[in-house]
């Protein structure tokens, strides 16, 4: 899969992490983060990961920041975004299943490294079940245009 990256300065040593992981997996991984610790802002990246996904430009994105919170509310700000924010396993492989959630996001003042790659895992082993979810998809989707 290609796969976009995104972080701020709180999140470079884990960004670089998972970044490796990926490409060990065997997937493309296309940085847009921030590759220094120097303050930066996390709404500029969130954005950027967004509309690399929105465009269809990457199959799906991965967000980094303190928290994994405003970075992902960035990104859920561009239409056709669905950003959540995980500190665990199941629900990262939930996200997929019924939100299909084509980005996600942690934080790596919350969850330490092992912890991310089993999550980062997790989404990308799981598969979206549509079904009964699609209609609660399209709703919020619906209010995009509202
Ligand atoms: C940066 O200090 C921090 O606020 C940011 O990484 C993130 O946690 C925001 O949600």
């Amino acid at each position: 899969m290609k796969i976009a990256i995104g972080n701020d300065h709180a999140a470079v040593e884990m960004k670089t992490e998972i970044q490796a992981y990926l490409t060990e997996l065997g997937h493309e991984v296309v940085n847009y983060g921030t590759d220094t610790t120097e303050s930066c802002n996390y709404p500029e990246y969130g954005e950027k990961v967004g509309r690399a996904v929105a465009a269809g430009e990457v199959d799906c994105g991965v967000l980094i920041c303190g928290t994994g919170v405003g970075i992902s509310i960035a990104a859920n700000k561009v239409k056709g975004v669905r950003a959540a924010v995980c500190s665990d396993v199941t629900t990262a492989h939930l996200v997929k299943e019924h939100n299909n959630a084509n980005i996600i996001a942690f934080g790596a003042r919350i969850v330490g490294i092992e912890k991310a790659k089993d999550i980062v895992k997790a989404y990308l082993d799981a598969e979206y079940q549509g079904g009964r979810h699609q209609k609660r998809i399209d709703m919020i989707h619906e209010i995009e245009n509202r």
